[in-house]
Parts: C-alpha cells; sequence; structure tokens
C-alpha cells in the first residue's frame, strides 16, 4: 500500500479549527447562471467535495461534516432527489480509493434508513472499508436534520426515564448530548456555509452553538481548496470567547479593586 501523504498543517495566525462543518449550498444557482439543469451543479459539487475532502484530510483537520441532504430535501421534485441519490451512489464507490490513500473514516449522520437502498448499501460498505482509518473523519450529513436529531433525542431520554434508567434529575447538557447521533465526535470549531444565505438551515443546531460562522458568497461548485484556505485563515483570526472574558480577566480585576 502506498504510504499516507504527509500531514501538512498551514501557517496560520491563530489557532487551527480542527473541526469543519460545511452548508454546502448554491449547486443549483451555480448552474442556472450557466443555463445549465440544476444537476450539473450538483455534479461539480461533487469535484468541490473531492477537493475540500483531501485538502482537509492532508491539512490534519481531525472531522470535516459536509451537509449534502437535508430531511426537508426530500420536499425537492422526485427527478432532482434521484439524481441526487444516484451522485451519492457514485461518489461513495468511486472515491474510495482516495478515502483510502489519505486515511480517511467516512460515516453517515442523519435518518440513513431514509436513503433509498442502493446508496445506503454503498454508505455501510464504505464505513466499513474505511473503518479502520485512523486519519480525518468525514461525515456526510445525509437526510440529517437537527430538529429531528434533538425530537429523537428526546424521545429517547423520555424512554429511559420511563424505564428508571434515567434520572431526570440528573439531565444536563451532557446527558442530552450523549443521545444525539454522533455525541464523541467534538463540536464544530468553523461552520461554512457557501452562497451567500445567512442561515444555518436545520443544521447541527446544537452541535454548531460556539461554532464560527463564515460565509462566502461563493457557490459550492466554486469553492476549492483557495476558498478553503481563506476560511481557515479568516478562523485563526477570530477570537473565541465562550461567553468568557479571554485575555481580558486581568484588566476587569484590576477596575475592580482599583473602584473599591
Ligand atoms: C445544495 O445546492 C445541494 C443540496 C441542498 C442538496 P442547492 O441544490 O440547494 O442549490 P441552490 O440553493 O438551489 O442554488
Ligand atoms: C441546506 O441547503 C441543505 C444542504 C446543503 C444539504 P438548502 O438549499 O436545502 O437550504 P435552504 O432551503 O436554502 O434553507
Ligand atoms: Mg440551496
Amino acid at each position: 500500500m502506498t504510504p499516507r501523504p504527509e500531514i501538512v498543517r498551514p501557517e496560520l495566525d491563530g489557532p487551527f479549527p480542527e473541526h469543519i462543518a460545511v452548508v454546502m449550498d448554491g449547486n443549483g444557482r451555480w448552474a442556472e447562471k450557466r443555463s445549465q439543469p440544476r444537476v450539473f451543479g450538483h455534479r461539480a459539487g461533487v469535484e468541490s467535495v473531492r477537493e475540500v475532502v483531501t485538502s482537509c484530510a492532508r491539512m490534519g483537520v481531525q472531522s470535516l461534516t459536509l451537509y449534502a441532504f437535508s430531511v426537508e430535501n426530500w420536499k425537492r421534485p422526485e427527478a432532482e432527489i434521484s439524481q441526487l441519490m444516484r451522485l451519492l451512489k457514485v461518489f461513495l464507490v468511486r472515491e474510495r480509493r482516495l478515502l483510502m490513500k489519505n486515511g480517511v473514516r467516512l460515516s453517515g449522520l442523519g435518518r440513513l434508513d431514509d436513503l433509498p437502498a442502493a446508496a445506503l448499501e454503498e454508505l455501510r460498505k464504505t464505513e466499513e472499508l474505511t473503518g479502520d482509518n485512523d486519519g480525518m473523519l468525514l461525515r456526510l450529513a445525509l437526510s440529517y436534520g437537527s430538529r429531528t436529531e434533538l425530537a429523537e433525542a428526546a424521545r429517547q431520554v423520555a424512554l429511559d426515564v420511563r424505564e428508571g434508567a434515567l434520572d431526570p434529575d440528573r439531565i444536563d447538557d451532557e446527558t442530552l448530548r450523549s443521545y444525539l447521533y454522533d455525541p464523541l465526535t467534538p463540536d464544530p470549531d468553523l461552520l461554512i456555509r457557501t452562497a451567500g444565505e445567512m442561515r444555518l438551515s436545520n443544521f447541527l443546531l446544537w452541535q454548531a452553538s460556539y461554532a464560527e460562522l463564515y460565509v462566502t458568497e461563493r457557490c459550492w461548485p466554486e469553492f476549492r481548496e483557495a476558498e478553503l484556505m481563506e476560511s481557515i485563515h479568516a478562523y485563526a483570526k477570530r477570537r473565541r470567547k465562550f461567553g468568557g472574558l479571554v485575555g481580558k480577566v486581568r484588566e476587569v480585576v484590576g477596575e475592580d479593586s482599583a473602584g473599591a
């Protein structure tokens, strides 16, 4: 087997985002601008997926979560859904070599049983094949909806309480987290949305509470390595405070004691 390409971290002015999540939006608009059918944009979007996955893996990003299909996307015309599902299936087969080469572990996130049998089968095969890889975790959010995830968690919490397996007085943030689809993967640090929309569209509502948001006007098919690097450099310049007073603690204490 060929050795995995060396991990090369970019030089940054600040921290590196260990977990990047992306709302890959604007495939349709990108195609419409070129007077092409929407599927043309979805196909070009697959190229961006390939490039961003490879580039993240080679930079040593720990987790990459791509919003590929939402629970609400089932409302789209049947023809578009089946084109998307076919592209998903082809991607899962074609990219296996690339995933293996880069040590990527792939995993589905969402109501995966909603997927057509053929796509689900290829997803499971790819998960199994890449399951022992110790490089980047690539989570594909498929038939994913954050509200559904939270409702399913609430239902399971209620069942566990009813069975006496869970004490309601002990439920806290971490308890609820343990009922989510993938409780062990740390929260995203950087959440990118392409095509300019300033909304989350039901993506990782719980997990993105403190993610740094980055919205670009570029459509997903135009989002390649250079745009990814731009977003990572922008992230490195952010000051994350998580509600605290990072770097200001002494100043505040000083003012307080001077006034006393
Ligand atoms: C993102 O592109 C792909 C999916 C949601 C599956 P869109 O298909 O939403 O493209 P726009 O937003 O219509 O341009
Ligand atoms: C969000 O994009 C879902 C995915 C990228 C898979 P949408 O295009 O579905 O979101 P809205 O409809 O603009 O909110
Ligand atoms: Mg869209």
